[in-house]
């Protein structure tokens, strides 16, 4: 299951790239980590550089629990070995490990583009033993992001299985829904045909968003409210307040989307 290194993807980390799921995690994560007897997070796969658990270390702290420790784990020892001098202990440390969590038993864990590298077929394993290693209450927040972070989806899983999906994207440089399609997480990308849930969700979106052209003028959080609004009315489970929408965020139950 584990990759071998020689294809890990070499390169560098752009800050603020896992911003959108950071929030969102302190909104949809915060209860199960405030409840935790012990709050401890999993950034799994955090790559080049150690930039995004620290980002996840410091928003957490500083928006749900003071007190919370953060391990990133990678596969590759030596982005284990560059990360460490970025270590703060005990709120932030770095340690080798894979899908196993290194024997950690978390209340979180994010893993993001990570899953991208593996097949479609290793998914479902890959998650198993992630949740499987889950504190009691745990939860896996694991997805893809564009380089800038602007375009994103997730899933949110605990130990039953998948949750929901959420889509996200930076409205002001949003260019229409369906470039939302290339970011999906592993489990769905080869998913957006037609035949299955989120090819019908993709057109439900466009054909909102073509619909909510007239609003354009009142800007692009004006138009995304619209087209969510659009896509509830016509029967989808949108989950959650128009505030979030406002925000860029769609989240829906993993039934609703699901591959058929
Ligand atoms: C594209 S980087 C993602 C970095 C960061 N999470 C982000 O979203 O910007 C993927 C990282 O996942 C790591 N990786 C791949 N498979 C892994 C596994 N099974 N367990 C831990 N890390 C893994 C790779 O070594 C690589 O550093």
């Amino acid at each position: 299951m584990e990759r071998p290194l020689g294809v890990v993807t070499r390169g560098t980390t752009n800050p603020n790239r896992l911003r959108r799921v950071d929030h969102w995690i302190v909104t949809a994560c915060g209860d199960a980590l405030r409840a935790a007897a012990d709050p401890l997070v999993v950034d799994l796969g955090y790559g080049a550089s150690p930039v995004t658990p620290v980002e996840l270390r410091t928003r957490l702290a500083a928006r749900v629990r003071a007190d919370v420790r953060v391990v990133g784990l990678e596969i590759d020892p030596v982005r284990v070995a560059a990360a460490r001098p970025a270590a703060d202990p005990p709120g932030l440390t770095f340690a080798r490990g894979g899908f196993e969590l290194a024997g950690l038993r978390p209340v979180l864990v994010r893993a993001c583009n990570v899953l991208r590298q593996y097949d479609e077929g290793e998914v479902a394993d890959a998650w198993h033993t992630m949740t499987a290693r889950l504190a009691p209450g745990g939860l896996l927040v694991e997805g893809t992001c564009d380089e800038l972070g602007r375009l994103g989806a997730w899933v949110l899983l605990d130990a039953a299985g998948p949750r929901t999906l959420t889509l996200a994207a930076k409205l002001t440089t949003l260019e229409s829904p369906a470039t939302l399609a290339e970011r999906l997480p592993k489990a769905l990308i080869h998913r957006n045909v037609p035949g299955e849930r989120m090819h019908e969700l993709f057109a439900a979106l466009e054909h909102g968003w073509r619909a909510a052209a007239g609003y354009a003028p009142f800007g692009p959080r004006e138009r995304w409210l619209r087209t969510v609004s659009a896509v509830k009315e016509s029967g989808w489970p949108v989950q959650g307040r128009p505030r979030a929408w406002r925000q860029g965020y769609l989240t829906l139950p993993w039934p609703a989307v699901a591959p058929t």
